[in-house]
């Protein structure tokens, strides 16, 4: 079936095309259509494709969809994420430790590649008994911890899509992206279940696995002390992570092989209206790119410890927490609690104490460093590089951070859409990674300019974002352009171009904010606050920030009923119901009361004045 054909994104039953252990053949011979001059260097990404482990090679490196801009890529290929980032390394890695885990209370437990295997095959074992199949949706609301992990490889195991919702957002964040992605399985952290249920917001007929948020102590296999099995009995639909797990009988449960392009992951963002988007990830497009952007992106070599201090519910933590270090057999860091809000010592200890090579974070956390304190202390000794990625990155945090741990300190720009980085740079200007191609052009004309959009030429590379989950007409329209010549991908980002070729990015064009590296959108916090009894009218802005960047600062128009006394009051409510709706990165800065806002003739906010101090 041709990709863009399909009404409910995904609906193929890949159980049927690809049982497991059996030989693959292709679900279909696609209508594809080759494409006149290649967009793709081949013999780059031939040679990349070797980094992983193929069941059956592939034919094509890339294939555009009738025309594009759907493209699959290493079309005729099947492999599996889970047997690249774990099974493939026991024979020579068995020993070698995938996981340094690190629980909130402090205690530590490193966690081998057979060790890894075993827990990830467990897991596959629980999803199977709960009747997941290939192409099935399991929600994960986990924070950082060892048990998100082994869903996530589990379904990869398995052919399963994660969906994986950060710990941070509210219930109602969390309830809208569960019926938006209609999971079959829920995988929770048992904190944010009785949140759900609280709220009256558990999906009825959705099964839960609860998981304990205790220490690693009580966790015997990082499962949880939180299983309420002592008195309470599990409510309906529960299920204790601990109990099932140490119910697993040791049956092997094999890697099912997938067609390339079966997706792996939705990944829900902030597009420009209210609703969440969910970006859809292919599985061999992904394992590659994310191969190929160790050494060329990141400069790695042998042995590696990642620290990527993102939450796994953003792009960052999938691809450079999860994913990356354990396709590479490197060792990563899981670090429960350690979150982008808390740098400082607490980071440069755990540096120091495992050795670790390669550090991934957000400015912002950077800069609150900095504020902290002016020496990074202890001595970072085994330290290799540091990496910014998810907003601006200013000069003096770039140049704190050079001297204070004296390596190189690379800014990284991309987007939860393109999965791993667009452009990168030391020392303020970027340029394209590897194989991407990109030019700036002006929003009016689509002409080169200095100054305009970033847009990516003819795709998003290898594991890029395929489709908007059951939205595939707005993926087309919303991000695509085609110029004559070919197809454009539209960044939504301002950047410019200095003489030299470097790149500078400005900023968003769209409707989005970028706080402290999160993305939200104007609409999503004017939808929370109008929510609010009284209100009128909302128009929220991004306004810079020293620490953050940027923060929501909140226009009102109220009910005319309403008397100014009330106002104090609606600002607390506001300031409650947005960070309950939007996650603690929407509290406004501040909220303003006017009398009406500034509108075009056609009725659209006129958000550039507002953003006037
Ligand atoms: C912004 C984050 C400046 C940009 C990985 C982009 C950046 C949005 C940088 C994507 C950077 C990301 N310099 N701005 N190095 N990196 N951005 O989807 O506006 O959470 O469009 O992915 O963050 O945010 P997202």
């Amino acid at each position: 079936m041709p990709f863009a054909n399909r009404t409910d994104c995904f609906p193929l039953d890949w159980s049927a095309d690809f049982p497991a252990d059996s030989p693959v053949s292709s679900p279909s011979d696609l209508l594809l259509d080759p494409p006149a001059s290649s967009p793709v260097d081949e013999v780059f990404w031939r040679r990349e494709a070797q980094r992983i482990h193929w069941q059956r090679p592939f034919r094509q490196v890339m294939a555009l969809e009738q025309g594009g801009p759907h493209c699959r890529w290493f079309e005729g290929g099947a492999t599996n994420l889970c047997y690249n980032a774990v099974d493939r390394h026991l024979p020579l890695r068995g020993g070698q430790t995938a996981l340094i885990c690190c629980d909130r209370q402090g205690a530590e437990r490193r966690i081998s590649y057979a060790e890894l295997h075993r827990e990830v095959v467990a897991m596959a074992w629980i999803l199977q008994r709960q009747g997941v199949l290939a192409g099935d949706r399991v929600l994960l609301c986990l924070p950082v911890m060892p048990p998100a992990l082994f869903a996530m490889l589990a379904c990869a195991r398995l052919g399963a899509i994660h969906v994986v919702v950060s710990a941070q957002l509210s219930a109602a964040a969390l309830a809208e992206r569960i019926d938006l992605s209609q999971p079959r399985l829920l995988i929770l952290e048992d904190k944010i279940n009785r949140a759900l249920l609280q709220e009256g917001l558990a999906p009825p007929a959705v099964r839960r696995i609860i998981v304990g948020d205790g220490g690693l102590e009580a966790m015997r296999y990082a499962g949880g002390a939180g299983d309420r099995e002592a008195g309470e009995l599990p409510g309906d639909g529960e299920l204790g992570y601990r109990r099932l797990r140490a119910a697993y009988n040791n049956e092997p449960i094999p890697c099912r092989w997938l067609p390339a392009e079966a997706p792996s992951q939705l990944l829900f963002t902030s597009g420009t209206t209210g609703t969440p988007k969910g970006v859809v990830r292919d599985t061999g497009g992904y394992a590659v790119a994310l191969c190929a952007s160790l050494p060329h992106i990141f400069h790695t070599g042998e042995n590696e410890v990642f620290f990527t201090t993102a939450d796994i519910g953003w792009v960052t933590g999938h691809s450079y927490l999860v994913w990356a270090p354990l396709l590479a057999g490197f060792t990563t860091l899981v670090v429960t609690g350690g979150g982008t809000n808390t740098p400082g010592r607490r980071w440069w200890q755990l540096i120091a104490r495992h050795s670790v090579t390669r550090l991934l974070t957000v400015p912002g956390a950077m800069r609150l460093a900095r504020m902290q304190s002016e020496t990074l202390d202890p001595p970072l000794t085994s330290l290799r590089a540091v990496y910014l990625a998810g907003e601006p990155l200013d000069a003096k945090t770039r140049q704190w951070l050079e001297q204070g741990a004296g390596v190189p300190v690379y800014d990284h720009y991309w987007q939860t859409e393109s999965g791993w980085p667009i452009l990168a740079g030391q020392g303020g200007a970027l340029r394209p990674v590897m194989d991407r191609r990109v030019s700036i052009v002006d929003e009016q004309t689509g002409r080169p300019a200095a100054t305009g959009m970033l847009v990516l030429h003819d795709h998003l590379g290898p594991g890029g974002m395929q489709t908007l989950w059951g939205h595939d007409d707005e993926f087309v329209a919303r991000y695509w352009h085609h110029d004559g010549e070919g197809w454009r991908y539209l960044t939504q980002d301002r950047a410019r171009r200095d003489e030299h070729g470097g790149i500078t990015i400005q900023g968003r064009m769209d409707d989005t904010m970028n706080i402290g590296g999160k993305r939200l959108s104007t609409a999503e916090v004017e939808h929370a606050a109008l929510t609010v009894p009284g209100v009128a009218e909302a128009a929220a802005v991004g306004i810079a920030h020293p620490l953050l960047g940027q923060m929501v600062q909140l226009y009102i128009v109220t009910a005319p009923e309403v008397p100014a006394a009330r106002h104090a009051d609606m600002r607390r409510c506001l300031a409650a119901v947005i960070v309950a709706r939007c996650g603690r990165h929407g509290r406004p800065r501040s909220v303003i009361f006017l009398d009406s806002l500034p509108k075009t003739f056609s009725g659209k906010i006129i958000r550039r004045f507002l953003r006037r101090p």
